[in-house]
């Protein structure tokens, strides 16, 4: 198991993935069109771990808006979850975080998967009092 960069070329398995582990994704080509913008911009932020016949296990996806970096389209196939992998990932894209001098980083958990808070914590990660609100522009 290694992680690695992932590329443009990765995105019809890494979607397939987020779809089994049962991430919400957007409709593919929605999901295509974002993960092509934000590659684009940042493309060392996307992380694969990948098994010896490079099939992905694992992901994870940052974001940089200028002032602050945000994780997205984390998981580690649930075979092997609880194997210290999802920390491995974390903290690779934290370290190139940090190579870029950045200094904070968030992240959005959905209010149906708050068991995931204790992850994070043992990370370092705290709840933010602050509450996010979103309209659709479209
Ligand atoms: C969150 C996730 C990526 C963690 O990956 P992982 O490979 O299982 O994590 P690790 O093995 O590195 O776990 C590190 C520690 O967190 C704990 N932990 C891992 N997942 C946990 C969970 N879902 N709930 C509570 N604790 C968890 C582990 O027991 C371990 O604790 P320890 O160090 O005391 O033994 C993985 O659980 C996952 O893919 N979940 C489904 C997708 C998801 O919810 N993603 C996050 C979206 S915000």
């Amino acid at each position: 198991m290694e992680i690695k960069n992932l590329t443009l070329k990765d995105f019809d398995q890494a979607y397939k993935f987020w779809e089994r582990v049962g991430l919400w994704v957007y409709p593919l080509a929605d999901e295509f069109k974002k993960y092509k913008s934000m590659y684009a911009l940042f493309p060392q932020f996307f992380l694969g771990l990948v098994d010896n016949n490079n099939v992905i296990k694992g992901t994870i996806v940052g974001a940089f808006d200028g002032r602050t970096a945000s994780i997205h389209r984390f998981a580690v196939a649930q075979e092997i979850q609880k194997q210290g992998y999802g920390s491995q990932l974390l903290a690779a894209l934290e370290e190139i975080f940090a190579k870029e001098g950045i200094t904070k980083v968030t992240l959005q958990v959905h209010e149906s998967n708050l068991k995931v808070m204790d992850f994070y914590e043992k990370k370092g990660y705290s709840k933010d009092q602050v509450v996010n609100f979103k309209k659709s522009l479209s």
